[in-house]
């Protein structure tokens, strides 16, 4: 069997959410080649080389560069804060490294574009890492939109809802600052929902966005009574249609009180609705107007089963997954695009179509209008 050695940047959250995906996806999926966990790197020399010992990677280095020069190396993983990716995917690419790279794609649509040219120009594979479209009950809702079962569409409603930041005593960290985080709840976790509405229904035309910061100043990390200024938002609501005519309604907030890891999508089409609820991820409410009328109501689509996608090659058909289960799927179609040389969705295009969007939700949050998105 073929492998493929993967070089990782970054061993913090995505790192360890991505070393286990590395290190499960052949013991459960079919897949042409092997991953092996190569080279981890960060930039404090001990706790990288703890963070290998732990994750299972044979190699500990703290430049980047190093990974992107390496030979042996066929796989770079970008896991890092926001303000690196574009240098690494760049680099990467023009060494011939298939690029698989964190969200959101860049700190903005110029960086997006310029490594969307640089996978084109080498002629790598390249994915941009939602894994959120690997849920498998958002992958079925997308089969069933896309066979006509909901009709034509009229309404993309999703909120992506955290609480961490609310207190104004929690510290100025990278998300909240815009030379490494690009955008604040907007970049982190609308980016998700923009990605679920492309991946869902299709192209945006226009938006209108409005962003907050309600907190502006917080205390510097280590150092309690020194206060930095938070230069993200802290919430961005957007209303939004369709190329196809939907509308959108999109909701991103750090300052939901209670909820955690909130992600809820409704979809109204003609014939039907379908509703999903991320703390209950493996569940799909799917309403068909085509019941009997003494019987309609929504039913529930427990999607465990081999029919289902991604779940068969889990457990038994009714024994749920979670979270980390959706990048190993990720990378389980990643592998195969690089076995076969074939691109694999979401790609850097995606990425940068992201970016246009959430620009175009800035501009519009800016001027106080409705914006057109372009391409
Ligand atoms: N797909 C998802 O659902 C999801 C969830 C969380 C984060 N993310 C994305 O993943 C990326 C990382 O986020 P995180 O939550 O893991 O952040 P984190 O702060 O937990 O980890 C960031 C890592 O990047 C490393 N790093 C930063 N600059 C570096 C450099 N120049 N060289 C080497 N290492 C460097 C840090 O040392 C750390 O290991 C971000 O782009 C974020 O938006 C995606």
């Amino acid at each position: 069997m073929k492998t493929l050695r993967i070089g990782m940047i970054g061993y913090k959250f995505m790192g360890k959410a991505h070393s286990n995906a590395w290190r499960q996806v052949d013991k459960f999926f079919p897949v042409a080649a092997t991953p092996q966990l190569h080279t981890l790197c960060g930039r404090d020399r001990a706790a990288v080389k703890a963070a290998a010992k732990k994750y299972g990677w044979s190699r500990a280095v703290t430049r980047w560069e190093e990974v992107v020069a390496d030979p042996e190396i066929d796989i770079v993983d970008i896991s890092t804060a926001n303000d690196t990716h574009a240098e690494i995917a760049i680099a990467a690419a023009r060494a011939g490294k298939h690029v698989l790279c964190e969200k959101p794609l860049a700190l903005n649509v110029t960086q997006a574009r310029a490594m969307l040219a640089a996978v084109k120009k080498a002629g790598v594979v390249h994915m941009v890492c939602h894994n959120y479209r690997r849920i498998p009950a958002l992958a079925q809702a997308r089969k069933m939109i896309a066979a006509g079962d909901l009709g034509r569409i009229f309404h993309y409603r999703a909120r992506y809802l955290q609480d961490w930041i609310v207190d104004p005593e929690f510290p100025l960290v990278w998300r909240l600052q815009n030379t490494i985080a690009g955008s604040g709840a907007h970049g982190d976790i609308n980016a998700h929902i923009i990605d679920l509405g492309r991946f869902l229904i299709g192209e945006f035309s226009e938006v209108c966005g409005r962003m907050e910061t309600f907190i502006k100043e917080r205390p510097l990390p280590g150092a309690k009574r020194k206060k930095g200024r938070v230069t993200v938002d802290d919430a961005v609501v957007t209303l939004g249609k369709f190329k196809n005519g939907t509308l959108a309604c999109l909701e991103a907030s750090r300052f939901a009180l209670g909820r955690k890891n909130h992600i809820q999508v409704e979809i109204n089409g003609s014939k039907g609705s379908l509703v999903f609820d991320f703390e209950d991820m493996n569940r799909l409410k799917y309403f068909n107007n085509a019941d009997p009328d003494d019987r309609r109501g929504y039913r529930d689509i427990i999607v465990t089963e081999g029919v289902h996608p991604y779940v068969g090659a889990w457990w038994p058909g009714g024994h749920i997954i979670g979270y980390e289960h959706t990048f190993v799927h990720t990378f389980f179609d990643f592998i195969q695009a690089v076995v076969k040389g074939k691109p694999v969705q979401p790609t850097f295009a995606d990425g940068l179509q992201n970016q246009i969007v959430m620009e175009a939700i800035e501009k519009s949050s800016r001027q106080r209008r409705w914006v057109k998105v372009g391409v």
